[in-house]
């Protein structure tokens, strides 16, 4: 039986990579969807996948960059729909790889932007509806990223990223919304290049399960999606 028939679900960056693998996912549970990508014509290949689902599909673009853009993707969500159930924070750039002391601020200011603050904004504008309606699941993707000065934008983004996740979530204790950070393992996609431990697909079903928890589940957890595959396949 489907877990989520009837929510609707907005995923960032689910154009290709992870996100479009969540989205798929959630797709399969009867989860209704909101895609997202830079440009909207960028959403096309996950669209053809999603449509074997009997699913409503919306797609809005917005550059994580920009505060105004990402004003206009919440203004046109809540147009639409009075609420979104479940907000999957999955974008993000990697950093210029260099030299600690190489990078400028400027590098800094981009990574945190994209990174982290898109993610606050998309979290202040939809967390308080979910609080009100007692339902929420806000699934911010992390890394396990450790000992690579040479990307330290990238890590330091992620850090306060996954503390940012932890407060939000004792905000929100008991009050039906789940917040949790996802680190998703090395995966060959775009960001994570060839040379990744594992395929984009290994994602799952860890990426879902964070998705499906119940209200008491677990909340400002960090938690491993190939640590998450791993007990299931011993099981
Ligand atoms: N792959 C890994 O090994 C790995 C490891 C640890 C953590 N992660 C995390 O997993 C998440 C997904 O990574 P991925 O490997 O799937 O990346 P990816 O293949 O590069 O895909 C990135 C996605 O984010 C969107 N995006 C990128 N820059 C954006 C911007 N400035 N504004 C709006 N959207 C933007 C892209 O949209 P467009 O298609 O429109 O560009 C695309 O949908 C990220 O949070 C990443 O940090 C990945």
């Amino acid at each position: 039986m489907e877990k989520l028939t009837g929510k609707l679900a907005l995923v960032t960056g689910s154009s290709r990579g992870i996100g479009q693998q969540i989205a798929l996912a959630l797709a399969k549970e009867g989860c209704h969807l909101i895609i997202h990508g830079r440009k909207k014509d960028h959403t096309s290949k996950t669209l053809e996948l999603l449509k074997p689902f009997n699913i409503d599909v919306d797609v809005i673009e917005g550059e994580l960059s920009s505060k105004e853009d990402i004003q206009k993707m919440v203004d046109q969500v809540k147009a639409k729909h009075n609420r979104i159930d479940i907000l999957y924070n999955n974008a993000a750039i990697q950093s210029p790889n260099k030299s600690i002391w190489d990078f400028k601020i400027e590098d800094f200011d981009r990574l945190l932007q994209i990174n982290l603050y898109s993610v606050i904004q998309l979290c202040q504008a939809f967390a308080p509806a979910m609080r009100d309606n007692g339902y929420g699941r806000i699934i911010n993707m992390t890394s396990g990223i450790k000992d690579q000065p040479n990307l330290s934008p990238y890590a330091v983004s992620k850090a306060a990223l996954d503390k940012f996740t932890q407060d939000l979530a004792f905000e929100l204790k008991d009050t039906g919304v789940l917040v949790n950070s996802l680190d998703p393992g090395w995966l060959k996609t775009d960001l994570g290049g060839p040379d990744a431990w594992d395929e984009v697909e290994t994602v799952q079903p860890g990426a879902l399960q964070l998705a499906l928890f119940d209200n008491d589940g677990p909340t400002g957890q960090w938690l491993s999606a190939q640590e998450i595959r791993k007990s299931i396949n011993e099981k």
